[in-house]
Formats: C-alpha cells, sequence, structure tokens
C-alpha cells in the first residue's frame, strides 16, 4: 500500500501540494485530474522523491520513504516514467532497454565467472527486453539510436523503461500526452493488460475523460494542491466540484 500523510509542498509563498493525505491499495488503477496547475505531476514528484516535501511523508507497504533519494524509491518499488535525460542517447532503444532490466535483476548477476550462467543471463535479459519492446510497439525501432527517436516512439521508450523495472507502484503522468491517434491505443492497452496484475498499483495523470472513465477504479481530484474529491468514478464525476474542474479543462482543451 502507497500512503501519503499530510503531504505538502510550498514554493515561496504557493501552496502547491497542501495537505494532501491518500492511500493507493494494490490492484486499484487511481486516476488523478483536476485542472492544469491543480498539483498533480508536483504530487508525482514529491511521491518519487523527485521534490523534496515541505511537510508530511510518503510510505510503501509501512516502508518510510520519506527523505530518500528518487533511486532508493525506485529500489523500494516505486515506478516513475524514466526521464530520457537519464538515458544512453547514443546507445539503440533496446540496449537501454536492456541496461535498464540488467539494473533491475542485478541480484542475479553476481555468479562469478561462470561463461554458462553469464550467456544464459544475457540471452534471458535480451529476451525480456524484446518482450518489453514488442508490447510498446517499438520492436520495429530497437537498434535505432534514442537521440534519433521522434517524440511519441520516446514516449513510448519511456513507458518500456518502466515496465522493465516490474515496480510495484506505477505511475503514469499524462503517458500519451503527444503521441499521434496510432500511438496512444498501444499505451492506454499496455496499462489496461497492467491492470490485470492484481498486485500492482497503478496511479495514472490524464485528462482526457473518456480514458479516465474506462481505466479509473477510483477518481481524486486536485484542485489548488488540495484533495477535493475521492471515490468511484461515476460519483466523482457527477460531483459538483468536478464538474467546475472540468469546465476549466474544457476551455482549456477547446483554447
Ligand atoms: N519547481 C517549481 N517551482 C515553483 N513552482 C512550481 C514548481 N513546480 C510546480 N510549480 C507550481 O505548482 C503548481 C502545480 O503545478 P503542477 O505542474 O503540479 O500542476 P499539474 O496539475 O500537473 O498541471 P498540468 O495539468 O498542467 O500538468 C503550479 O502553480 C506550478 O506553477
Ligand atoms: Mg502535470
Amino acid at each position: 500500500m502507497l500512503e501519503t500523510k499530510d503531504l505538502t509542498i510550498r514554493f515561496g509563498g504557493h501552496v502547491a501540494v497542501n495537505g494532501v493525505s491518500c492511500a493507493f491499495a494494490p490492484g486499484t488503477l487511481t486516476a488523478i485530474v483536476g485542472p492544469n496547475g491543480a498539483g498533480k505531476t508536483t504530487y508525482f514528484n514529491l511521491i518519487s522523491g523527485q521534490l523534496k516535501a515541505s511537510a508530511g511523508t510518503v510510505s510503501l507497504d509501512g516502508q518510510l520513504l520519506s527523505g530518500l533519494s528518487p533511486s532508493a524509491r525506485t529500489h523500494a518499488g516505486l515506478g516513475r516514467a524514466f526521464q530520457l535525460t537519464n538515458l544512453f542517447p547514443n546507445l539503440t532503444v533496446l540496449e537501454n532497454v536492456r541496461l535498464a532490466v540488467q539494473a533491475t535483476r542485478e541480484g542475479e548477476h553476481r555468479r562469478g565467472l561462470n561463461l554458462w550462467s553469464i550467456w544464459s543471463d544475457h540471452k534471458a535479459l535480451t529476451e525480456r527486453a524484446d518482450q518489453i519492446l514488442a508490447d510498446v510497439a517499438l520492436k520495429s525501432r530497437e537498434h535505432a539510436t534514442v537521440a534519433s527517436l521522434p517524440h511519441g516512439d520516446q514516449r513510448k521508450l519511456e513507458v518500456a523503461l518502466l515496465m522493465a523495472l516490474e515496480p510495484k507502484v506505477f505511475m503514469f503522468d499524462e503517458p500519451t500526452a503527444g503521441m499521434n491517434a496510432a500511438e496512444a491505443p498501444v499505451i492506454l492497452d499496455l496499462i489496461r493488460k497492467l491492470k490485470q496484475d492484481k498486485s500492482k498499483t497503478i496511479l495514472l495523470v490524464e485528462h482526457k475523460m473518456d480514458v479516465v472513465r474506462e481505466l479509473a477504479d477510483r477518481i481524486i481530484v486536485l484542485h489548488n494542491g488540495t484533495l477535493v474529491a475521492d471515490g468511484e468514478p461515476a460519483k466523482v464525476i457527477a460531483s459538483p466540484v468536478v464538474q467546475e474542474a472540468y469546465l476549466g479543462i474544457a476551455k482549456e482543451a477547446a483554447a
């Protein structure tokens, strides 16, 4: 169970996330919605450790994560999409994914200089990386360098690396933003598949209400950094506070 308690961050006088207390259970996909600037990405950054909270705590399965570095939190099972700046731009897509798989399975690679085990490890890593690339429909680009990828493929690669980590908690922040009509369904399918694994906790920031409606088991709404609604999708969507927040989004989308 991922849990935030009174999680807060101030930027100068501005409270971007304001005392958010929420628990996220395995087997549940929670959509986090709210107008632009509501604090959704900042909330993710506080959970993943990219930003240091002004107050409050983050814990996972009873382990306090507050104060830990982002990589220590990743190690504890929090999966936040990689920033492409963390990658090796001149290595290929396949090489990058294989490195991510390898980093995750580090423990299995300390068997000394046994050529058979090195070979079989290498084969297993490549097979896993191949499978992930097939899942995100990037197989045809596996030998391209990361630097040469168009935007949509870079976003797919971010998701591929997240899959490679095999985290307990998946955090997707507008995963299909900037993708074209052919690319977005691949990623949504992947999230759908991920949902079937009831040991996983999925958090999804998403503006597209049709996507939220279909995928979410639960919706929480942030508004000015505050948690203003939490519950079953149909009820939350019908609530006045959300209708108001969505009018804001509808205006943005139309602009
Ligand atoms: N590093 C920062 N320094 C100062 N202010 C920040 C910083 N990061 C975010 N903010 C502010 O915090 C508020 C919340 O921003 P955030 O990016 O979390 O919103 P969001 O809900 O993700 O919006 P969007 O839907 O547009 O992605 C905004 O007012 C933003 O300007
Ligand atoms: Mg955001």
